[in-house]
């Protein structure tokens, strides 16, 4: 098979378009309620930590096996060495003593998942890596990000009417309604969420150029730009500093096992790591472009995001008397009461929601393209029928996991399903889904990733592959090295024996 056809039009449409992937809801939806959620800088500390030395590393490994193998996510690794490798054998048995260890502690799901990925690592060797990074984990985040996604659209819908800007209690409730799908809201949230899943599926059958670039170009510096204006305003209400507090006096006592996970989890999701995005657009990138100066300049300006979204939300939360627990409705909650305080309010919250989707939509797009590459060359189908066949297979799981988040309480029947007949209790499919990605799958193929580029392909052709231009780029190229080998790999391994509970 050729290497794909389709080139960037330019390396800087190639980084914007890296950077549309990583900058998204995940910088500013997903960031505060798990920062939130775990307690604030200490968690912080252990984030960025995992961003430089765990998710750049591996975005620069995942950039090289594409652009070295002109393939996709899905055929990248068994281009570029053989399938089956002693390696790929061990992480099968390592895999199975991880099944082991989750059936003993009683958690089965999670022995399922760890039992499937050894029998796809005996079975196809590296091919499953991936299957992996190409099906499984970028499609089950398609489906849940495209619920966010639909609250956004029903947020940007009624912003101009400027009702929940004014009305505090009104917004709260309106909320409720729509985060858990009841109510007046059951519909519409079952709908908006539709409606982004297929916007999404539109994009990505425009094809590459035209869909992912055009977008990414224009309104990415936008979003920036109002974020800072909302700091501004955050900083100078009453009792913004405990929420400079939070973000930046660190709390050690206050980080759980469960905490480093979760920023080793949020460092995969927000920089795309472990689905094959890196992989996928790597390959359509030309041979002339350095990848440690990409790496780089796409990681500081997703954490440069990050941070600037909790600079604005966490100094706006305290003000407002809200909990920093408040799980995954507290962005959707602390901004109206942002705009509520801006003068010409439903102006500002409609263009920033506006913004956010359209952030969140070059995100999206690029957990579809991916499948859609492995679709079309495996399948032979033309890049429609590819978008097609991914309707007709997630789209039924996208109204599931919106009406899931109200614990079924709409639906009984699925309810009864869910939590009798496949005895997934108390945890929403919403909820599972982003876990055993984040948790799990991501940084099970981060890991996976960091070994084969060092002991499978060799990272002498990583090396080669990375077109090193000045001394910087080789004097980070030898680091780069170095922490692949024997830095990231032990932190990853650090974090889930951390996890389990078994280590510290
Ligand atoms: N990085 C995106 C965000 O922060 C989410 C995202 C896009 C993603 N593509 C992905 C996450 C692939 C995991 C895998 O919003």
């Amino acid at each position: 098979m050729s290497p794909n056809k389709e080139f960037w039009s330019s390396s800087k449409g190639f980084v914007l378009a890296m950077a549309g992937s990583a900058i998204g809801l995940g910088n500013i939806w997903r960031f505060s309620y798990i920062m939130g959620k775990y307690g604030g800088a200490a968690f912080m500390l252990v984030y960025l930590a995992a961003i430089f030395l765990i998710g750049l590393p591996i975005m620069l490994c995942e950039l090289s096996l594409g652009r070295a193998s002109g393939k996709g996510p899905l055929e990248a690794m068994t281009e570029l060495a053989p399938k089956k490798t002693k390696l790929s054998f061990l992480a099968a048995v390592a895999l199975i003593l991880c099944a082991t260890a989750f059936a003993l502690k009683g958690l089965y799901f999670y022995a399922g998942t760890c039992g499937f990925f050894a029998l796809g690592a005996l079975l196809f060797g590296w091919g499953f890596l991936g299957f992996t990074v190409t099906f499984l984990t970028p499609l089950m985040i398609a489906v849940f990000y495209s619920v966010v996604g639909g609250w956004i659209i029903v947020y940007a819908i009624i912003s101009p009417m400027g009702r929940i800007f004014r009305e505090p209690a009104f917004s709260a409730e309106l909320l409720d309604n729509i985060v858990t799908a009841s109510g007046s809201q059951f519909w519409v949230t079952i709908a908006a969420a539709l409606a982004f899943f297929l916007a999404t599926a539109f994009i990505v059958m425009a094809g590459v150029q035209k869909g992912i670039e055009r977008f990414s170009k224009i309104f990415m510096p936008l979003i920036f730009i109002l974020i800072v204006a909302i700091i501004i305003r955050a900083l100078t209400l009453p009792n913004a500093h405990e929420g400079l507090r939070f973000l930046f006096l660190p709390d050690f006592s206050k980080l759980s096992a469960e905490g480093v996970m979760a920023a080793l989890g949020q460092a995969f999701f927000t920089l795309s790591l472990g689905s094959g995005v890196g992989i996928a657009y790597g390959s359509y990138l030309g041979r002339s472009s350095s990848l440690p100066k990409t790496a780089c300049t796409i990681v500081i300006m997703d954490t440069f995001a990050s941070i600037l979204a909790g600079l604005a939300i966490f100094p706006l939360l305290f003000s407002t008397g809200l909990s920093p627990e408040e799980g995954t409705s507290l962005v959707f909650k602390v901004l109206p009461v942002a705009f509520g305080k801006l003068p010409l309010s439903p102006l500002w919250g409609t263009l920033f929601f506006l913004m956010l989707l359209l952030a969140a939509l070059t995100s999206s797009i690029s957990m579809l393209e991916g499948a859609v590459q492995g679709i079309m060359q495996k399948l032979y189908l033309s890049r429609a029928k590819a978008v097609i066949l991914l309707i007709i297979v997630l789209g039924p799981l996208v109204p599931l996991t919106a009406v899931s988040a109200a614990n079924y309480s709409n639906v009984p029947k699925l309810g009864q399903f869910f939590t009798e007949t496949l005895k997934l209790r108390s945890e929403s499919f919403f909820a599972i889904l982003d876990n055993t990605t984040c948790l799990w799958l991501m940084p099970l193929a981060g890991l996976m990733t960091l070994l084969y580029v060092s002991y499978v392909w060799g990272n002498k052709s990583a090396l080669e592959e990375m077109n090193c231009f000045n001394a910087f780029d080789w004097l980070f190229s030898k680091m780069w090295l170095f922490v692949v080998r024997f830095i990231s790999p032990v932190l990853v391994i650090m974090a889930f024996l951390k996890g389990l509970g078994i280590f510290f």
